[in-house]
This record gives structure tokens, sequence and C-alpha cells, in this order.
């Protein structure tokens, strides 16, 4: 036995933020300003945990600190059919990085959220093939994909 385990992942935490918009619900979506490689490109706002963070609380911190907001945070955002979807695991995102998505909501109270941190802008967008059509982190792609059923 070479007593073989896994390499220690990066677990990301991300949240998509529901809230009603004009034309029905509409979720939150950030666009990167780094880093370089990343810039120009929208994802679900989240970021690395901290060693031994609960994911939610990880989430939640980190759209506090990007966004400037006061979030709740409910269920997981999981799939049975994605590739994309590590049951135990998360999404993959690379080799060695996965991401825990949640959804959620603004809490009563929260400022409207804002650019402060690695991203320059928000938008909340329908998710219909609408969605598809800004340029996504491409980890992000294959998540929207399947929320929107194509
Ligand atoms: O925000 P932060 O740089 O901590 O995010 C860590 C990594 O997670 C980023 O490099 C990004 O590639 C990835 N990520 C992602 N999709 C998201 C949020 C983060 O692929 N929705």
């Amino acid at each position: 036995m070479t007593g073989e385990v896994d390499a220690p992942q990066t677990v990301v935490a991300a949240a998509i933020l529901r809230g009603e918009g004009a034309e029905g619900q509409e979720l939150l979506i950030a666009r990167r300003s780094a880093p370089e490689k990343l810039a120009g490109l929208w994802e679900f706002p989240g970021g690395k945990l901290e060693p031994g963070e609960d994911p939610r609380a990880g989430a939640a911190r980190e759209l506090a600190e990007e966004l400037g907001v006061e979030v709740e945070l409910g269920d997981e955002v999981m799939s049975q059919t994605a590739p994309e979807y590590e049951p135990g695991w998360g999404w993959r995102l690379s080799e060695k990085a996965v991401m825990r998505l949640f959804l959620g909501r603004l809490s009563g109270g929260s400022s409207a959220p804002q650019p402060l941190q690695d991203h320059d802008r928000v938008e909340w967008v329908r998710l219909d093939e609408r969605a598809l059509r800004y340029p996504w982190i491409p980890a992000d792609v294959p998540i929207v994909e399947a929320l929107i059923g194509t």
C-alpha cells in the first residue's frame, strides 16, 4: 500500500443571490477586475475559504468584503447531471480547486451591492439564454448552463 491520499484542495465558496426585478426573478453577477487573467469575466461572487471555515460563512464573508452586502444563504446548488459537479466536493474549477455554491438573498437592511474589491461592475440578470451572452469565467459556464437547463 502506498497510502495515497487526495491532494489538499482549494475550496471556493460562492453565492447566487436572488432578487425580484421588474421582469421577475433576477440573479446577481459580478465582473472581475483582478487577477489580470480573469479581468472582464463575469462570475457568481465568492472566494477562497479560510482553513476550517464553514462554506456558507465563508461565502457571506467574501460577499461582505467584495460587494459590501449582508446575505442570508440557504440551499446548496448541486447537479445530478453536470459532469463538473462532484457529489461531496462541489463544482470542479480545476484539478486542484472546487467550488461550493449557495442560493441566497440580501438580508433586510443590507446595502446595495457595490464592486469594492476584485470587481468593477455588478448586475442583476435573468437566468435564461441571455445570461449566456455574458463572458463568464470558464468554470462558471457549465453551472449557468445547468441552471438554465441547456
Ligand atoms: O475571489 P477569489 O480570487 O478568492 O476566487 C478564487 C478563485 O475561484 C478564482 O481564481 C476564480 O477562478 C474561482 N472562482 C470561480 N467562479 C466563481 C468564483 C470564484 O471560478 N464564481
